[in-house]
């Protein structure tokens, strides 16, 4: 028995695959402007999942002071404010435009 191969070509279906990815920054020490460790980038495919979190240090004068930002891809991205003791972590997400994470935090000021 002859069998014929699978054809492959001129898939309508290919069309449904190509989603409007966003990329995101990456990195894992990001001050004042520039990433100084892990410098990457990362797909989000779907949500809000390109990530900032500011992390901020509980100073002896009373006031929290940004330590650095790291930025990623998250599925479970949540906009939020995390405290654990003398550290804060504030999480922004955002989407549909590349690299939308890099200036969302307090980074910007
Ligand atoms: C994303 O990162 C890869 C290496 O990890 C790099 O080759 C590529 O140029 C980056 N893309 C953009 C748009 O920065
Ligand atoms: C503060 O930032 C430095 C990098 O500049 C990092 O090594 C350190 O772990 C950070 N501290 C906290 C508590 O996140």
């Amino acid at each position: 028995v002859k069998r014929t191969p699978i054809q492959l070509c001129n898939q309508p279906l290919l069309l449904f695959s190509i989603a409007p990815d966003t990329l995101c920054m990456v990195c894992k020490n990001f001050k004042k402007g520039q990433c100084l460790q892990g410098k990457d980038n990362c797909t989000m495919e779907q949500g809000p999942g390109c990530r900032t979190r500011d992390f901020f240090l509980f100073s002896e004068k009373g006031r929290w002071n940004l330590n650095h930002t790291e930025l990623d891809c998250y599925d479970f991205c949540m906009s939020s404010n995390y405290y654990i003791g003398a550290l804060k972590i504030s999480t922004f997400c955002c989407k549909g435009r590349d690299f939308c994470n890099k200036y969302t935090g307090k980074e910007k000021e």
